[in-house]
């Protein structure tokens, strides 16, 4: 299969460092078997549904897909090469499925941007600085979870955000990337990753701290890492965000520009 979309082109491109990717031609398999809880590294990456397919069919035909390529599985996850029509995105609904568009933006150059008064940006580097890492992932996810009433963060979550940060780590020690920190004295308030191959650059993992946002970390931090990449190993730097989030608005306010949406959809764990 033939992937379009630079989102998808670039979750791949990062997938082949620590996942299995298979090609079965009309789709392609990609597994993780170090991290059984990473969802979306378990998952079918599809085409987009024609206008001519049937909501109910394409769903049903590539869940039945899924169940046979991952079996066992108590998830369901597809990352479709495309946007998805009203109807499917309905049809999906109703299956008790949860989808997502993503748009890719990208950037061929940034401005430098300071950060805010007190807070240095460098690279992360050490054991101490990669467990701030996931412990600021960890308080970002909290801090949703809280806002949006929902369950609190169990354990198997924790192992799960840890296991990513040792796969990112590991890609850092690869020299594959960076992973950059905005610093206030010594605590981790921001964070990301930007990874490179033959010349494409993806971001990773956008964070900052719930008590430092809207101070212009986030962008300080893009805009660092961006432009080092630029520099030295990138010709374009692409970021994935919802589509319509606080996130792409600020992304396009920093100079990247949209490109094509993908779509996720997922069925949780029963
Ligand atoms: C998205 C996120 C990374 C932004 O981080 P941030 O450090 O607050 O970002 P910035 O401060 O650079 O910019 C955010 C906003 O603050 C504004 N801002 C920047 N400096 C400011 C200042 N000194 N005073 C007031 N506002 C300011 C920016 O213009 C931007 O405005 P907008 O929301 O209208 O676009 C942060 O909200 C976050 O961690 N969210 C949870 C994780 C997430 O969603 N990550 C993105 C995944 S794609």
């Amino acid at each position: 299969m033939r992937v379009t979309t630079l989102g998808l082109v670039t979750d791949l491109m990062l997938a082949r460092w620590s996942s299995d990717v298979l090609d079965r031609g009309g789709y392609l398999i990609v597994r993780t078997p170090r991290e059984p809880d990473f969802w979306m590294g378990n998952a079918l990456v599809v085409p987009a549904p024609s206008v001519d397919d049937d909501a109910g069919l394409w769903l049903g035909r590539w869940q039945g897909v899924f169940e046979r390529e991952h079996a066992g599985a108590a998830h369901r996850a597809l990352l479709v090469d495309g946007d998805v029509r009203a109807d499917v995105e309905a049809a999906v609904d109703v299956a008790g499925w949860v989808m997502q568009r993503n748009v890719a933006l990208v950037a061929t150059a940034l401005s430098d941007e300071a950060p805010p008064a007190g807070v240095e940006v460098r690279v992360v580097r050490g054991d101490a600085a990669w467990a701030q890492v996931t412990a600021l992932a960890l308080a970002s996810d909290e801090h949703a979870a809280r806002v949006s009433g929902g369950e609190p963060l169990d354990d198997v979550y924790r192992a799960f955000v840890s296991a990513r940060t040792r796969t990112k780590r590991a890609w850092c020690e690869a020299g594959r990337g960076s992973w950059w920190g905005a610093y206030a004295g010594g605590a981790l308030v921001g964070s990301l990753g930007l990874f490179a191959q033959d010349g494409l650059g993806r971001y990773q993992d956008v964070v900052t701290h719930p008590a430092w946002r809207r101070q212009g970390i986030a962008r300080s931090l893009l805009c660092a890492a961006g432009r080092d990449a630029l520099v030295r190993v990138a010709k374009r730097v692409v970021i994935v965000a919802m589509q319509g989030s606080d996130a792409a608005r600020l992304y396009r306010a920093v100079g990247f520009t949209p490109a094509e949406v993908s779509s996720e959809l997922l069925r949780r764990p029963r």
